[in-house]
């Protein structure tokens, strides 16, 4: 028999609790001993909980318990979850955590804590939810070079992008939906700005490079300046607009990493992920392309990810997986203007016709796009590659024109 402690009560460390509980059986023969949850911290009261006698509000009761060798962290937010889990580690318990915003930003610093006291830091909920994907990362595919990562990693944006898509909603009303469905952030702007999926991409990032990627270094960009007609942009060059995190190894050993929405053709595997649901494309030199799809939120399938880290913790008592990366570095990451992208940009003109005949004479390559339903007095068209720093040059030499959205295309 083991002991465990689940930090903070709600939607995922409740689910933990009842996926422990529903599949107890099964789950002591995958872990080899029978799973007990001996504490759980919460400043809340549960009064008909199963496990009202195991609440407590003060963390020292988990600390100081030598019983407990595994905590599970599912608070969320850094504080008091980076104090909560480093102390943890410190006590000689191995933590497993859903916590994104604690792994992008402290991940370097609790795996090397870990690893000096031969503890497991493991992490597979902080990003897709329920999807196997840091594990698959990690161990399924060591033998590949991977030089890029992109993903749809953010649920209730691609909730949001799907009812504007498909039903032509606005966006209020859309993101409305997502948060009486439960799959928005506490605070939506995490979720609407980029802030979610950057933290995800920086894990993956991390992760799959070795060196430890901080939201910090990411250019992240959201959805909430989308609108309808960059959409129809969009399907009348032959595809979608989807909010992508993305993580490229440049040849000199840096990294091109952010998080923005691009235009991806119908052709893309990750143009045909809908609602809530998540994707994220892996390329390795061997490989080739592979895709990991699932639901990216919610209590259940998140729990599916910590319960499989708690099984692999009690496995893996007394030896350590190898999941680890090296601290960040600075200049790492490439100032994203450095970049380069082919973009979607649409312009605001005074006489469309002209700008569109210097856009071509300044930019050649530039390939137009004629929307149905768009508003009269502006011009929408593809770039050739280049910077992000010479595309605003060329923009800014332009007369008489306003950039109305500007969008990078996906290669993949
Ligand atoms: N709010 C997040 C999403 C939850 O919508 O994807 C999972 O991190």
């Amino acid at each position: 028999m083991i002991k465990i402690a689940i930090m903070g009560y709600g939607t995922v460390g409740s689910g933990v609790a009842e996926v422990l509980q529903k599949n107890a059986s099964s789950i002591a023969h995958k872990a080899g001993q029978p799973i007990e949850i001996g504490r759980i911290l919460d400043l809340r009261e549960f009064p008909g909980s199963p496990f009202a006698n195991r609440f407590t509000k003060d963390f020292g009761d988990i600390e100081n318990d030598p019983a407990i060798a595994i905590v599970v962290e599912t608070m969320g937010g850094l504080n008091p979850a980076y104090d909560f889990v480093k102390r943890s580690l410190l006590a000689g318990k191995s933590v497993v955590t859903s916590n994104k915003e604690l792994v992008a930003a402290k991940g370097d610093e609790l795996l090397a804590i870990a690893r000096d006291r031969n503890l497991n830091f493991l992490f597979e909920a902080s990003v897709g939810g329920g999807i196997p994907i840091l594990r698959p990362l990690d161990q399924c595919l060591a033998a590949n070079e991977v030089y890029e990562i992109a993903g749809i990693l953010n649920g209730t944006t691609n909730f949001v992008l799907t009812k504007m898509i498909d039903d032509g909603a606005s966006f209020e009303d859309a993101l409305a939906l997502a948060q009486k469905l439960g799959y928005a952030e506490r605070d939506p702007s995490a979720d609407v700005n980029g802030d979610d999926a950057c933290r995800k991409i920086c894990i993956l990032a991390s992760l799959a490079f070795g060196r430890h990627v901080s939201p910090s270094q990411v250019k992240t960009e959201g959805i909430a300046s989308l609108t309808l007609d960059d959409i129809r942009y969009a399907e009348a060059w032959g595809g979608v607009v989807k909010l992508i995190g993305r993580a490229k190894k440049l040849e000199d050993g840096r990294l091109y990493c952010l998080v923005c929405p691009m235009f991806l053709p119908k052709e893309s595997p990750l143009a045909d992920v809908h609602d809530v649901f998540n994707a994220i494309l892996v390329r390795g030199d061997a490989v080739g392309d592979v895709m990991f799809y699932g639901r990216g939120a919610g209590k259940l399938p998140t729990a599916s990810a910590v319960v499989a880290d708690v099984i692999d913790e009690v496995k893996h008592l007394n030896r350590r997986k190898s999941i680890f990366w090296e601290k960040g570095e600075e200049g790492y990451v490439i100032d994203y203007r450095e970049g380069r992208d082919k973009s979607f940009v649409r312009l605001r003109c005074e006489n469309p016709e002209a700008t569109w005949a210097a856009m071509t004479t300044e930019l050649p390559g530039c390939q137009r796009i004629r929307a149905e339903g768009v508003p009269a007095g502006e011009i929408g068209f593809i770039t050739p590659f280049l910077r992000e720093q010479e595309l605003e040059n060329k923009l800014d030499a332009l007369p008489g024109t306003q950039v109305i959205s500007r969008i990078r295309v996906a290669d993949f």
